[in-house]
C-alpha cells in the first residue's frame, strides 16, 4: 500500500487481478523447507497478532477451509492436487533473426525523443508530488495507467498511456500483464527505450524528491571521464558467506530494514569493520533511499507502529553513497531507482508473483545478472521524502517476499551460466528459477517476451565479462584498499518512541538465545489441530531454534508437518537427527508443554535434559507378572538391556533398581539430547528393533543407559507440571520463571494468542502484541 500506489484494495485485492494465475502461490508455498526457510532469526515478533492473523489469513488452511465449509469433496480435492505437482516448465525458444521492429504509430509521440525518463504508474488522479516532479528539466514524465486510474486522467507535461493505448503499442508483454497492478510499467518501459531512452527513473507518485534534482543525487552520468575516476565505498567481502546487506545500518539506521530483505537477516545490525573501494562508471542500477516513510516490509510496519503516529525516519545524508560487491545483493524497489542503459533489460517486473514481491524479485533477479556485465548496484542517502499516510498495508500483497527471497538470494548466489549472450542467460536465469518455483512458467514466457520486445524496440545488450564469481567468492581480500567508515547510529523509531536501552537490551536477549540455540533442532510433536497450530509454532520457535520439525499423526504437505506416531515416536527420531548433522542437539517437545527458552540459556547443551525429578512426569509403576501392558513392557525393556553394549547396559543397571515389579516411566513432554550420545540414541533405537516399546518407557530407558542421572541437567527439575489436562487454554498456572510448563493446550489461533500474551513477560519483545 505504501510502496506501490495501485493496488489500494488491501489484503483481498486477489480477487481483483483478473490475470494473474493461482499457481505461482502453490509452487512458492512448496519451497516452504523446513530447514531453510523457517528459520526467522528475528526480532519481528512484537506484534505477532497481526503477522499471525494475516499469515493465517493467506495460507493454504484458510483456503482450505473455505473450501471445505462448501463441503464439496471434490472441489477439495481438485483444489489440492495441483499443489503437489511440480510443474513442468518449457524453456522458450525465441529466433533472434526473425524480431521486427516494433515502431510508435498510434500515439501522437511518435516522433518525440527524450533521453531522460521518469516513469511513474498511476491509479489516481495526479497527486502534488507526481505534479512537481514536471519541474525537473531534461526529465520527460510518463504516467503508466490500469485499470483503477481515471479514464480523464490528464496532466500537462507529462505523456500518459491508458489501458488502450498500451494495448495497441503492439509489445508482446501485454498479454501477460494484470490489470490493476503497477506491473503495468513495464510497458512504459519498453515506450521510453523505443522512444530513446538513455536513463530511466523508476518512480512512485507519492515520492518528493529532494530538492527537486535528480543529477544531485545520483550518478547520471556515468561515461565522462570524471566519475570514471570516481571511486565509490563499497561493502567488503571478508566474509563468503554473507549474501546480502541491509544498507539502511549504513545509513544510520540499524534497526530498520528495507522491503524485500530477508528476514533471517534483520538482526545482522552490526555495520561493516572496514568497506574497500571500487572504481566507478557500472552502477548501472541506482538505488535512492527514502526517508519519511521508507520502503519497509509490513513486518516492519506492523511491529513497530504502536498508534496512529505517523512514521518519520530520518537516514544519515552525509553518509557516502556505497556499492554492494558482485556476490553480495541488497533490496532494490521500483520508486525511487535510477536504470542505465547498460541494465534497461532488467526493468522487467514479473508477473506470477504477488505484487509488493515483484519489484524485489526482480532486484535480485537482475542484480544476478548484472555481475555477468561487470555492473553492480550502488546505493545513494535520501533521495526523496515520503510522507507515512498511514494506510492499511498488504501483508498478503508482500507473502512471496517473507518465503522466498532468502532462498532466492542463495539460489542466485550459485547460479552459473554458460551461455554467451546475455539475453540467453536472462532467459537462462527465468527458466531455472521457474523451475526451482520462485516465480511460474507465466514469467518464464514473459521474459521471452519482454527479451523480443526489447529487441523490437531497438535496445542493444551489453556485452558479458568473463568474470569468475567462484574466484571472487574464495575472497581474494586485498587489504591495500581498506576504507574506513563508522556509519552513525540516529535515532530510531522504535514503538513510536527513541531508541533506548531497554530496547537494546531486549534485542540482545533474543540475539543471546538466538546464538544459544541457534544451533539446537527443536522437534515437536503435535496433538493439536496443527492447520491452526503448526505455523504459529514455527513463528514462536523458529526465531530461536535452528529448525523446527512438526510431526503429527497425519501428513500435512503444505505446513510441512511429517507423519509421525507418538508411541513409538523415538524410532523415527534417528531419520531426523541424520538431517542435521552439524546441530549441537535436539529438543524434544509436545504441544501440550509450553517451553520458556528464556530460562534454558544456563542449561548444559552437552547434557542430557529431562523431566527426571518431576514426580508427575517420570515414575516408577509396579505391575503384576506379565499379563498386562506394564508387565509386557517390562519384559521386552529386559530383553533389550540383556542385549545393551556394555556402556549402556553398565550405566542402565547402576540406576536402576530391577525389580520384577515395577518399572519406569516417563510421559516425554520435553528433552534434549545432546550430539555427543545422539550415536548411542541410534543404536539403543536399533535395539529396540520391532518391539513393541512404548515411547513412555523406552525413552526414560533411553536416557538412563545414555548416562547417569546424576549427569543429567537440571534444567527441567523447577518446571510447572500439572496433571490435569486443561480442556481450554488456562493460563493461570503459567509461569515465567519456570523452564517449561504443562499442561497448556493451543488449539487455535486465539488461544495461541493467550499464550503469547503470558509468554511476553519472560520475553518482553512479546509485550506489544494486539
Ligand atoms: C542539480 O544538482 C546539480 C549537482 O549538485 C547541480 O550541478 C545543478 O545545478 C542542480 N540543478 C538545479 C536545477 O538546481
Ligand atoms: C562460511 O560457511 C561455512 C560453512 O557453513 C563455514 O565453514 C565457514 O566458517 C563460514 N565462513 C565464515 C567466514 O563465516
Ligand atoms: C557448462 O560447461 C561445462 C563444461 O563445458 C559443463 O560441464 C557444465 O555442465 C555446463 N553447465 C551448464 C549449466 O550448462
Ligand atoms: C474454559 O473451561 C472452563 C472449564 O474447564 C470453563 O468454565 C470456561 O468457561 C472455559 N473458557 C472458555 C473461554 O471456553
Amino acid at each position: 500500500m505504501f510502496v506501490q500506489q495501485d493496488d489500494r484494495s488491501a489484503p483481498n485485492s486477489k480477487s481483483q487481478k483478473p490475470k494473474s494465475s493461482s499457481l505461482p502461490r502453490a509452487i512458492l508455498r512448496n519451497r516452504f523447507s523446513p530447514s531453510k526457510s523457517l528459520d526467522f532469526s528475528t526480532w519481528f515478533f512484537e506484534n505477532l497478532y497481526k503477522i499471525v492473523t494475516i499469515a493465517i489469513l493467506i495460507s493454504t488452511v484458510a483456503a482450505v477451509f473455505l473450501l471445505r465449509n462448501i463441503s464439496d469433496s471434490a472441489n477439495f480435492i481438485c483444489y489440492r492436487s495441483p499443489v503437489r505437482q511440480p510443474e513442468t516448465i518449457h524453456f522458450p525458444q525465441i529466433n533472434y533473426d526473425s524480431i521486427v521492429p516494433i515502431t510508435d504509430t498510434t500515439t501522437p509521440y511518435s516522433k518525440f525523443r527524450s533521453e531522460q525518463w521518469i516513469i511513474v504508474s498511476v491509479s489516481d488522479y495526479p497527486s502534488d508530488s507526481l505534479k512537481k516532479l514536471l519541474k525537473i528539466k531534461g526529465w520527460q514524465v510518463l504516467a503508466v495507467g490500469n485499470s483503477k486510474t481515471p479514464p480523464d486522467w490528464n496532466l500537462k507535461g507529462t505523456i500518459f498511456l491508458s489501458l488502450d493505448e498500451q494495448a495497441k503499442l503492439g509489445f508482446r508483454i501485454v498479454d501477460y500483464l494484470p490489470y490493476d497492478s503497477y506491473v503495468r510499467k513495464t510497458v512504459g518501459y519498453l515506450f521510453a527505450i523505443q522512444h530513446g531512452a538513455k536513463k530511466i527513473f523508476d518512480f512512485d507518485d507519492r515520492g518528493e524528491l529532494i530538492d527537486d534534482n535528480i543529477s544531485k543525487h545520483f550518478d547520471i552520468e556515468l561515461v565522462n571521464q570524471k566519475s570514471k575516476k570516481e571511486t565509490i565505498l563499497q561493502y567488503n567481502h571478508d566474509n563468503p558467506n554473507r549474501t546480502v546487506a541491509n544498507p539502511y545500518i549504513h545509513f544510520g539506521q540499524r534497526s530498520v530494514w528495507p522491503r524485500g530483505l530477508p528476514l533471517e537477516n534483520v538482526g545482522e545490525i552490526e555495520h561493516e569493520e572496514h568497506y574497500n573501494e571500487v572504481l566507478g562508471g557500472n552502477q548501472f542500477i541506482q538505488q535512492g533511499i527514502s526517508n519519511g516513510l521508507p520502503d519497509i516490509d509490513s513486518v516492519f510496519y506492523f511491529t513497530r507502529k504502536q498508534n496512529q503516529e505517523p512514521f518519520d525516519i530520518k537516514f544519515d545524508e552525509h553518509a557516502p553513497k556505497v556499492a554492494f560487491p558482485q556476490g553480495i545483493m541488497v533490496p532494490v524497489n521500483s520508486f525511487n531507482t535510477i536504470f542505465h542503459y547498460s541494465a534497461f533489460w532488467g526493468l522487467m517486473l514479473p508477473v506470477s508473483i504477488s505484487s509488493m514481491a515483484s519489484d524485489v524479485l526482480r532486484g535480485y533477479w537482475a542484480q544476478r545478472l548484472l555481475w555477468e556485465i561487470g555492473g553492480y548496484v550502488v546505493v545513494y542517502p535520501p533521495t526523496v521524502h515520503r510522507d507515512d499516510r498511514i494506510e492499511s498495508y498488504p501483508f498478503a500483497e508482500e507473502k512471496d517476499l517473507h518465503v522466498n527471497v532468502g532462498n532466492l538470494i542463495k539460489f542466485l548466489g550459485s547460479w552459473r551460466s554458460n551461455k554467451t549472450g546475455l539475453f540467453e542467460k536472462i532467459l537462462e536465469l527465468s527458466y531455472v528459477m521457474g523451475k526451482e518455483g520462485f516465480w511460474s512458467e507465466k514469467d518464464v514466457k514473459f521474459t521471452a517476451a519482454w527479451i523480443q520486445d526489447l529487441i523490437s524496440v531497438g535496445y542493444l545488450q551489453p556485452r558479458l565479462m568473463g568474470f569468475d564469481l567462484d574466484r571472487l567468492k574464495r575472497g581474494v581480500v586485498s587489504h591495500g584498499d581498506r576504507k574506513d567508515f563508522v556509519p552513525q547510529k540516529l535515532p530510531s523509531v522504535y514503538l513510536g518512541v527513541e531508541e533506548t536501552s531497554t530496547v537494546n537490551y531486549e534485542i540482545g536477549n533474543l540475539v543471546r538465545w538466538r546464538k544459544n540455540f541457534g544451533n539446537v533442532v527443536l522437534i515437536m510433536f503435535c496433538n493439536g489441530d496443527v492447520e491452526r497450530t503448526a505455523l504459529e509454532w514455527r513463528l514462536l520457535y523458529g526465531r530461536v531454534f535452528k529448525s523446527v520439525i512438526i510431526l503429527s499423526d497425519k501428513k500435512n504437505h503444505e505446513l510441512v508437518v511429517e507423519e509421525g506416531k507418538l508411541d513409538h515416536l523415538y524410532k523415527q527420531l534417528p531419520r531426523l537427527f541424520e538431517r542435521f548433522e552439524s546441530a549441537d542437539g535436539f529438543m524434544f517437545l509436545q504441544d501440550d508443554t509450553v517451553l520458556n527458552y528464556w530460562n534454558l540459556v544456563q542449561a548444559d547443551k552437552t547434557k542430557l535434559w529431562i523431566t527426571n525429578k518431576v514426580s508427575r512426569s517420570w515414575s516408577t509403576v509396579p505391575y503384576d507378572g506379565n499379563k498386562e501392558f506394564y508387565g509386557k513392557q517390562a519384559e521386552m525393556v529386559k530383553k533389550v538391556v540383556s542385549s545393551m553394549p556394555a556402556h549402556l547396559q553398565v550405566s542402565y543397571k547402576e540406576h536402576t533398581v530391577i525389580h520384577d515389579s515395577s518399572l519406569t516411566i516417563c510421559n516425554s513432554e520435553v528433552f534434549y539430547i545432546p550430539r555427543r550420545l545422539v550415536v548411542d540414541f541410534v543404536d539403543l533405537v536399533n535395539l529396540v528393533g520391532d518391539l513393541d516399546i512404548h515411547q513412555k518407557v523406552a525413552i526414560p530407558m533411553f536416557f538412563i543407559a545414555m548416562d547417569s542421572p546424576r549427569n543429567f541437567d537440571s534444567v527441567f527439575n523447577k518446571m510447572v507440571y500439572k496433571r490435569k489436562p486443561a480442556l481450554n487454554v488456562s493460563t493461570s498456572f503459567y509461569s515465567p520463571h519456570a523452564p517449561a510448563v504443562h499442561p497448556l493446550r493451543v488449539s487455535n489461533e486465539e488461544e495461541f494468542i493467550k499464550l503469547i500474551r503470558v509468554m511476553a513477560a519472560g520475553d518482553p519483545m512479546l509485550l506489544d502484541l494486539v
